[in-house]
């Protein structure tokens, strides 16, 4: 199980590669735009997104070619909201994914547009006709729209923003990851399993109800590791959100409470899972993962 998770995570990571590779290909003509955007997306990310949207595909039992634009369409988005979570205006971070931040290999102009035509990217592929029917795709759009916009991830952004210097409860704190980074994994699970166009209502609910623990799950882990892994393990600074004393699960919780809360929301992503029909142990193996993860 555990090596057939392993085979199954190196493939869908090696198949999300070739799609953004193509997606940010050629025929987006040359420019520094396109150059700063292929830095940003190609750069190795974990693919925690797509990799969701291909595991919610297989438990829908949707064809793997019919998940691509969902899986691209996540990462070019989540690549957009890192390039510009790292600006000066926002965290003013040097480093992303073990190399310079993108506003200051490019320039931070080149940076927020690179941004802004990722975001619109994502949209047009997801629109693409791919063999998807047109109720899909628009079903699609809507759950990410709905997910990085004024009631998701960019909500979140701005209260994370907001945040600096305030000592925010444990709901609180909550209510903001939920947003900021719970939204597009959530949707992405949801997106993937839109593909199937066969589930029903409880099973939807079931798997909402596993990306939200997945997504709180997740950001736990980011805060723990914020802690405790070395800048170079993370390639990345003690930036500015370690020098404003943000809000984190650790600092409420400790640590060991921190796990604890981690572990217990992976057991109630796989009991939610549970409802769902299919093969669902990729979203299981996921859940569990986002979690060991050691970066
Ligand atoms: C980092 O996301 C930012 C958060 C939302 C916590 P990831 O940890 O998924 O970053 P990559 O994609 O692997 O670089
Ligand atoms: C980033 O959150 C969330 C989004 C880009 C939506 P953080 O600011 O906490 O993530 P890192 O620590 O820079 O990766
Ligand atoms: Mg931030
Ligand atoms: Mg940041
Ligand atoms: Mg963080």
């Amino acid at each position: 199980m555990i090596n057939d998770m392993q085979d199954w995570l190196t493939e869908a990571r090696q198949r999300i590669d070739l799609q953004l590779d193509l997606a940010l290909g050629a025929h987006l003509g040359q420019s520094r735009l396109v150059e700063a955007a292929r830095y940003s997306v190609l750069a190795s990310g974990k693919r925690l997104r797509p990799a969701l949207v291909y595991a919610a595909a297989e438990a829908a039992g949707a064809p793997v070619a019919h998940a691509d634009s969902s899986a691209i369409a996540v990462e070019l988005l989540h690549a957009y909201s890192l390039i510009h979570d790292d600006l000066p205006a926002m965290d003013d971070d040097a480093l992303r994914r073990g190399q310079p931040t993108t506003h200051l290999a490019f320039d931070e102009a080149t940076a927020i547009l690179a941004g802004d035509a990722l975001q619109a990217l994502a949209f047009e592929i997801l629109a693409r006709d791919d063999g998807r029917s047109a109720e899909t795709r628009i079903h699609q759009v809507r759950l990410l729209g709905q997910a990085v916009g004024f009631q998701g991830m960019a909500l979140g952004q701005a209260m994370d923003l907001e945040s600096e210097g305030a000592q925010l409860d444990l709901d609180a704190l909550k209510a903001m990851h939920s947003r900021k980074t719970g939204a597009l994994i959530t949707a992405s699970i949801l997106m993937g399993a839109a593909a199937g166009e066969s589930f029903e209502p409880d099973a939807m609910s079931g798997l909402t109800e596993a990306g939200e623990a997945i997504g709180l799950a997740f950001q736990i882990q980011d805060d723990i590791l914020d802690v405790t892994a070395t800048t170079e393990s993370m390639g990345k600074e003690q930036g500015r959100d370690q020098l404003l004393l943000k809000s984190t699960f650790p600092k409420l919780l400790g640590l060991e409470g921190s796990r604890e809360a981690a572990l217990a929301l992976v057991e109630k992503a796989h009991r939610a899972l549970e409802r769902v029909p299919g093969r669902t142990d990729y979203l299981k193996g996921l859940a569990t993962q986002s979690v060991e993860r050691t970066h």
